[in-house]
């Protein structure tokens, strides 16, 4: 059994989410940026380990048949997906990857769609974005396809930036739903660049149906990673996916070398003691959600959390407890505890929260007895 209990200090390892206002701190704990308080598994490290020992480190080739075959392999296993080795490359990340596809198949003066709320990098690619929200039904999240219709028929939009499982809400889109939004763009000429890097993190009995799966010679482009699955997001390796539709256009944006590090984590992970320890994980991750849960319908009744379908992250409406400014009351809750939470507004949500939650359990637990004490102050303020 994986000890996911055990907390683990990062300070002095240089991790983003530990550095606030500039400097490495050791008395705050972050919810904030999306990787885990958790260590990853033994196989990674012994693959990492390994390689380290040949002791040279020069450019590397991705693309070999020992690392294609285990990407290969896991999404047949994980998602009976065939993917097209032919059509795979490397960047170093989603948001690398992502932002050089947008720039390859786009012109300066055209937009992409983004849907609301939504991880902050999709708000910085190098094209201009309009947004098509997504609407909040009593906790539950839907595409507002009418909405979508109207932005894909102006000929300036020609990419949909889209997440599956969607960051921050945890929605895993249907194949229905899916096949609606590829109806919609593939008639009006949109590309969909789907993000997703939070696949294989789904709750116990949740299923997923990749965009791609559904629409291998449709236009889309899928970006996929072992990066957030097995908290390998320092590793800086993703991959991405195509068909010939896009051959040319991006034959040169997208590498096909990557850290041979990171390649030898992967190939590790993308085993079946890595598959184990994702399981592990993923019960451990349910365990943390119920526990929210619970903390939501007690303190919060009024905000209808439903838990996060896949991700291990929770997006939390404030705005029943008169949080209209979350910058302001993530500031408050600093002030009163050392728990760091990102503000709503930063995904375009203003009102919400998103936790972080893959973190041991009893930080959570303390965490969120502090933050149901936080929110009653902020409302009788
Ligand atoms: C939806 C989504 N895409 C991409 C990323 C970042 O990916 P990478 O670190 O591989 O660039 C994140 C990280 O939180 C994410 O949530």
């Amino acid at each position: 059994m994986v000890d996911f209990d055990k907390k683990v200090s990062r300070f002095g390892t240089g991790a983003t989410k530990w550095y606030v206002d500039g400097y490495d701190q050791e008395e705050v704990f972050p919810l904030t940026y999306a990787d885990m308080e958790l260590e990853c598994a033994d196989c990674i490290c012994e693959a990492m380990r390994k390689r380290l020992e040949h002791k040279i480190f020069g450019y590397t080739y991705a693309l070999t048949e020992e690392y294609k075959g285990a990407v290969k392999a896991w999404y047949k296993k994980r998602f009976d997906w065939d993917i097209d080795t032919e059509y795979l490359r490397v960047s170093h990340g989603v948001v690398d990857g992502f932002f050089r596809i947008i720039e390859a198949i786009t012109k300066p003066d055209e937009r992409i769609i983004i849907q609301t709320p939504c991880y902050p990098p999709f708000l910085f690619t190098k094209r201009e974005h309009v947004e098509n929200p997504l609407l909040d039904i009593d906790g539950d999240w839907k595409i507002d396809f009418e909405g979508l219709k109207r932005l894909c028929a102006d000929k300036s939009n020609k990419v949909l930036l889209f997440c599956h499982p969607h960051n921050p809400t945890g929605r895993i889109w249907s194949e229905e739903e899916l096949r609606a939004v590829a109806d919609i763009c593939f008639k009006a000429g949109v590309t969909i660049i789907s993000d997703e890097i939070h696949g294989d993190l789904l709750r116990v009995g949740n299923t997923l149906t990749p965009f791609m799966k559904l629409f291998p010679d449709g236009d889309i482009i899928s970006c996929i990673s072992a990066s957030k699955s097995f908290n390998l997001a320092g590793l800086d390796l993703a991959n991405v996916l195509y068909n010939k539709l896009h051959k040319e256009q991006l034959l040169h944006a997208l590498g096909d070398g990557a850290n041979p590090l990171s390649l030898a984590a992967y190939i590790g992970a993308y085993t079946k003691e890595g598959e184990q320890w994702l399981e592990q994980l993923r019960r451990y991750l349910d365990g943390n959600f119920a526990v929210l849960k619970q903390f939501a319908d007690e303190r919060l009744p009024k905000s209808h959390y439903e838990i996060a379908q896949g991700t291990y992250l929770a997006w939390l409406n404030l705005k029943p407890y008169g949080v209209t400014d979350s910058k302001d009351f993530c500031r408050f809750f600093r002030e009163r505890s050392k728990y760091l939470l990102a503000d709503g507004a930063s995904y375009r949500g203003e009102g919400y929260i998103r936790l972080n939650i893959a973190c041991p359990v009893y930080l959570l637990t303390d965490m969120l007895n502090k933050l149901g004490d936080a929110i009653a102050e902020y409302e009788n303020r």
